[in-house]
């Protein structure tokens, strides 16, 4: 049946543009963490940090890769379920870890991603429609997204949110990190085991990351 499909409607081509495109938002999420992170430094230089960005004229474009990448990963992974689900009673996820049975991350990944996806829509919305304050340093007038994240936080429900939204977005990394590699044709003895350790240690780090975030600005008590 495969031989007649054109090669971008094979399971393959799919497996291997989810493959590819989730290992980009793998490095998105490291550089907009460390970018984050500015906000234990303090409001002058997470404000600065965020002004430069959104002030580049590089940001239309890399914004519009970003949503490219995302859509495409999101629409991938939708459509493999649904082809996976019709095909087969035993998820494509779940046999993606050969010889050793389903783990719970990788029996979630639908609903991991979903729970990011969801998250990814209100923090877009929240982000970009929010209320716009402003500070000036320097001389220069800039919009304080900190008094942004110190105001949201100060609500507990937010903050609990966000936290749950990371620890799904950290199990649906735990997986798909190192599957990415089986999906793009690597798969090695020696190295599938690394990168597995690899995905946890990365897990670990973008879960306690991102929510540390929320956490801190809530201890801030709205200051
Ligand atoms: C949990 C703590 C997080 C905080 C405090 C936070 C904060 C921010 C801020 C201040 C911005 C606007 C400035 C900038 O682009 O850096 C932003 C944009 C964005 N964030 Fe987050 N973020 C968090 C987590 C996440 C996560 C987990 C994801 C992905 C799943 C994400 C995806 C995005 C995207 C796609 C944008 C828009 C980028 C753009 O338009 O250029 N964020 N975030």
């Amino acid at each position: 049946m495969s031989g007649h499909l054109k090669p971008c409607q094979s399971s393959i081509f799919k497996k291997q543009v989810m493959g590819i495109t989730g290992l980009m938002l793998c490095g998105f999420l490291i550089v907009h963490l460390l970018g984050n992170l500015l906000i234990f430094v303090g409001a002058e230089a997470f404000n600065t940090y965020a002004h430069m960005l959104i002030t580049n004229p590089l940001l239309i474009p890399a914004e519009i890769v970003l949503a490219l990448i995302f859509l495409s990963h999101i629409f991938m992974a939708i459509k493999l379920t649904i082809e996976n689900k019709k095909a087969r009673p035993v998820p494509y996820y779940s046999r993606q870890v050969s010889g050793r049975g389903s783990t719970f991350a990788s029996s979630t990944m639908p609903a991991t991603g979903m729970i990011t996806l969801v998250f990814l829509i209100l923090h877009i919305w929240h982000i970009k429609f929010g209320p716009v304050y402003t500070v000036t340093y320097s001389g220069v007038e800039m919009r304080d997204l900190y008094l942004l994240l110190i105001e949201y936080f100060s609500n507990p429900i937010y903050v609990i949110w966000y936290v749950v939204a990371v620890i799904a977005l950290g199990l649906h990394v735990s997986h798909g990190f190192w599957s990415a590699f089986q999906s793009i044709g690597f798969h090695h003895k020696t190295y599938t085991p690394k990168l597995q350790i690899i995905a946890k240690a990365y897990a670990i780090l973008i879960t306690v990351g991102f929510a540390s975030l929320p956490i801190y600005c809530y201890l801030q008590g709205g200051n």
